[in-house]
């Protein structure tokens, strides 16, 4: 670990692989990575991240926040990264994916994501869930279960999920949907959305996951 003054720290080594193009299995993805945690590709993408404040012993024990670089997502693309042990997905949504969030609110669960169970920070309380409309970021993880939902990004008739489905994600474990934007549909097992974790941007290519203007998760 690198020396720093006492109130800088090497907080974490953020341990990611890139999933790139829409219509994969992150799930599979991601169960491969954890098996192959320590191994080479696993850790390859991952950055050091640096915090200027030493973070409490609460939120150490909790793990620490992780810079991601977003520069290489491409549109339609996903990114997986590790936060406190779980998948976070960076997803940079395309014109068409947002425009498919707007004639949804009917049919989902929470479409204001004004439930506190897992509750969304207020700069992802909008009809994109996220700061940047185009960037998502959420933990990928569903809020039935736990199972890891897959991404079900291709609409209408050329997806496998039927003519009216307009991009989204698939719990497969007991088949609850959420859109583009995390948000579950009505009357599926999942309860809540998917979860958005404090983040914020570094810069237009880096965000950093677990800590945002109010401090750290
Ligand atoms: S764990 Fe996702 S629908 Fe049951």
């Amino acid at each position: 670990m690198a020396k720093h003054s006492k109130n800088e720290t090497i907080v974490n080594q953020g341990v990611s692989f890139e999933q790139i193009g829409p219509g994969e299995s992150e799930r599979r993805k991601w169960l491969i990575a954890c098996g192959a945690a320590g191994g080479v590709a696993a850790v390859a993408g991952g950055i050091p991240f640096a915090v200027s404040m030493a973070p409490s012993e609460k939120a150490k024990s909790a793990g620490a926040p992780v810079e991601v670089d977003i520069s290489s997502i491409p549109p339609g693309g996903l990114k997986t990264v590790e936060w406190r042990g779980k998948p976070v997905w960076i997803v940079r949504r395309t014109p068409e994916m947002l425009e498919s969030l707007n004639s949804l609110e009917d049919k989902l669960a929470d479409p204001k994501s004004a439930r506190k169970e897992i509750p969304t920070p207020e700069y992802a309380k909008n009809s994109h869930r996220s700061i940047k409309p185009e960037i998502f970021v959420t933990v990928g993880i569903c809020s039935h279960l736990g199972c890891s939902p897959v991404s079900k990004f291709a609409s209408g008739p050329g997806s496998d999920m039927g003519n009216d489905w307009p991009g989204g994600f698939l719990c497969p474990c007991h088949g609850s949907t959420f859109d583009v934007a995390g948000r579950v549909y009505a009357n599926k097992p999942a309860p809540d959305n998917l979860e958005v974790p404090r983040h914020m941007y570094l810069s237009d290519s880096k965000i950093v996951i677990g800590r945002d203007e109010k401090g750290e998760a």
